[in-house]
C-alpha cells in the first residue's frame, strides 16, 4: 500500500481553513492555493537526496550541499491543478511541467481525457502529479495510468483536500505512489462533491460556474 500523509502544519491548516470558506473569492483563493502549495511542496521535499560538493567561499573551501538525485516534473492535471504550479515552481525553479487534461463527466463521474504533454524524459524524472481534489480518485487515478503508460516509475500525489474513497481508489491502483494531503475529509455526497470539501475548485480558481 502506498503512504499516506497528511500535512498538518500550522500555516498549512490555517491556509486551508480560508480556502474553504465560501465568503473568499477568486483572488484571494487563488493567492491561497498558490501558498499553501508552496507549504506542501516544502514538506513533501524533505527526502530529496543531497550530495556534499566542495565551495569556494570568499573566506575558505567548504564542503556544502546541493541536490542530486533524480530531477523533478510537476503533473498539473487541468484545470484545477494548474493553481498549484507556481507556488510549487517557486520552490522549485529548474522543474520541467507537463499537463494532463481531464474533466469529471457531471453524469457518470468518470474521467475524461482530453489533452496530454509531458516532458520527453519523465521515466528519468520524480514525478508530482498536483490536483486541489481527489474525490472519487478517478482523474488521479487515470492519469497516473497515463503517466505510468508512457515511461513514469517515479510518481508522487499531492492533494489539498482527499476523500477517502479517492485514497482507497489510488492505494488500491497505484501502491508505489505516495499520497501527500492538506486535509483528509469525511466523504463524497451524493454528487461526488468532497464533504466538508471547498466546492468546485476549478470554478473557484478561475471565477467560472
Ligand atoms: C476536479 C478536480 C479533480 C477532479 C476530482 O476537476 O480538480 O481533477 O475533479 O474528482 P475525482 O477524484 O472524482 O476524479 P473537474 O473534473 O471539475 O475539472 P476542472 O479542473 O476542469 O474544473
Ligand atoms: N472536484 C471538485 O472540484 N470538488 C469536489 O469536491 C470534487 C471534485
Amino acid at each position: 500500500m502506498s503512504n499516506v500523509f497528511v500535512l498538518d502544519h500550522p500555516l498549512i491548516q490555517h491556509k486551508l481553513t480560508y480556502i474553504r470558506s465560501k465568503h473568499t473569492g477568486t483572488k484571494e483563493f487563488r493567492a491561497l492555493v498558490d501558498e499553501v502549495s508552496a507549504l506542501m511542496a516544502f514538506e513533501i521535499t524533505r527526502d530529496l537526496p543531497l550530495t556534499e560538493i566542495t565551495t569556494e567561499t570568499p573566506v575558505m573551501e567548504a564542503q556544502t550541499k546541493v541536490l542530486s538525485g533524480k530531477k523533478i516534473g510537476l503533473v498539473p492535471i487541468l484545470r484545477a491543478g494548474l493553481g498549484m504550479v507556481d507556488g510549487i515552481l517557486r520552490l522549485i525553479p529548474a522543474a520541467k511541467v507537463g499537463h494532463v487534461g481531464l474533466y469529471r463527466d457531471p453524469e457518470t463521474l468518470q474521467p475524461v481525457e482530453y489533452y496530454i504533454k509531458l516532458p520527453s524524459d519523465i521515466d528519468e524524472r520524480e514525478l508530482i502529479v498536483i490536483d486541489p481534489m481527489l474525490a472519487t480518485g478517478g482523474s488521479a487515478n487515470d492519469a497516473i495510468h497515463s503517466l505510468k503508460k508512457r515511461g513514469a516509475t517515479n510518481i508522487k500525489l499531492m492533494c489539498l483536500i482527499a476523500a477517502p474513497e479517492g485514497v482507497d481508489l489510488v492505494q488500491e491502483e497505484h501502491p508505489d505512489v505516495d499520497i501527500y494531503l492538506g486535509a483528509l475529509d469525511k466523504q463524497l455526497n451524493e454528487k461526488g462533491y468532497i464533504i466538508p470539501g471547498l466546492g468546485d475548485a476549478g470554478d473557484r480558481l478561475f471565477g467560472t460556474k
